[in-house]
């Protein structure tokens, strides 16, 4: 990268700012020309415009890893079904609602139930854990991360109380998709299941791994131009990083300059939009999480999860946080946020709209 913006770089900054989208390839100009200075520039564009919808607010949501038994095989992904090394585990439905009666008494009012998709969690069984919390917590959100399943599902767990649903798309270009899936996944179903959660009513959380194993600048493009026309209420993204104990065991990880980069693109792509600093991005670097908020970002998502299972729902090697209890999350957060001029939010934290 060189130093000193050119007055075009300068251009499509400004152009995006203003207009919220580019074209593919100027995503992927701007993205292979990007250096310092354009990312500086970007920073502040998407600060300000989130400082005009969320102020200082950072909000939060407890998530609570259920589940590390899993059917699917993605190459990148440390509990894959071939990982033979991993103890597996899955909370019951009292393990899970003891996590969100303590998350709640830290200020926590959404609950993220993530985790592989374990054929134990069938409609009924988790239709009943979520109308639990909803019963018990009415003030709070419930997001479901439990990947693809059939459209029915999606209805019957909204119907129970389900108010969001996270599904990263992974990457919005077919090939690069098989890249990264056995056969018996597809890029189709995986849209597909987007569509259905947001025609279902959903909150939808749609987003992919940056630095992924034969990413190039043109599949980002085409993610960029998948999150401007889906428009997800929420967009996970984080960097790739290995596990040892995959295939890409020996890729390298994505980077944090990147990562802020394309976090500060998609604020200002979608200005509402509710965009984590991810535990993988706290993962490769001590300021990750701070650096992310500093590029655009508004959301935390704390882990809440019984800290005997942390250590075992590991995607990525070397995953922060696995040792510290819940309560010492929150408030390592909450002073983290204090640092940088911000303050974790009590409150469900919807998408402005
Ligand atoms: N590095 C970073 N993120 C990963 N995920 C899975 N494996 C990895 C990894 N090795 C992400 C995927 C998934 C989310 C739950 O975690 O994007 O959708
Ligand atoms: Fe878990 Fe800092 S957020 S210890």
């Amino acid at each position: 990268m060189e130093k000193g913006m050119t007055g075009e770089i300068h251009e499509l900054i400004e152009c995006l700012a203003e207009n919220h989208c580019l074209s593919e390839k100027e995503y992927a100009r701007l993205i292979e020309n990007r250096d310092e200075e354009a990312a500086a520039l970007l920073a502040e564009r998407a600060v300000e415009v989130r400082k005009s919808i969320y102020g200082s607010a950072v909000y939060t949501r407890g998530l609570i890893e259920i589940s590390n038994i899993c059917r699917n095989d993605c190459l990148y992904c440390g509990i894959r079904r071939s990982n033979t090394n991993v103890q597996r585990y899955r909370l019951s439905r009292e393990d899970i609602l003891a996590c969100v009666r303590e998350g709640y008494g830290l200020g926590f009012r959404t609950f993220v139930l993530q985790g592989g998709e374990d054929g134990f969690y069938s409609d009924e069984v988790l239709g009943d854990i979520v109308s639990l919390i909803k019963t018990e917590f009415p003030d709070c959100a419930v997001t479901l991360s439990m990947g693809e399943r059939s459209l029915e599902s999606y209805r019957f767990l909204h119907d129970a109380g389900a108010d969001r649903y996270l599904l990263r798309h992974e990457t919005a270009d077919a090939i690069h998709y098989a890249k990264l899936h056995p056969p018996r996944m597809s890029f189709e179903n995986r849209i597909r299941c987007l569509y259905h959660l947001k025609e279902t009513g959903y909150q939808t959380g749609c987003g992919f791994m940056v630095g992924s194993p034969f990413q190039t600048a043109q599949t980002l493009a085409k993610d960029l131009k998948f999150v401007e026309e889906f428009h997800p209420d929420m967009c996970g993204i984080g960097p790739f990083i290995p596990h040892h104990d995959t295939p890409f065991g020996s890729m390298a990880a994505g980077t944090l300059e990147l990562t802020l980069f394309l976090l500060s693109m998609i604020r200002l792509i979608y200005p509402q939009v509710l965009l984590p600093a991810t535990t993988a991005l706290g993962t490769i670097h001590p300021k990750g999480r701070e650096l992310g908020i500093l590029a655009g970002a508004n959301v935390v998502m704390p882990n809440l999860s019984p800290t005997g299972v942390r250590k075992k729902y590991e995607l990525y090697d070397n995953k922060i946080c696995t040792g510290d209890e819940s309560a010492q999350c929150r408030t390592c957060l909450d002073q983290r946020m204090r640092a940088i001029g911000y303050y974790l939010a009590v409150d469900r934290g919807d998408i402005k709209k």
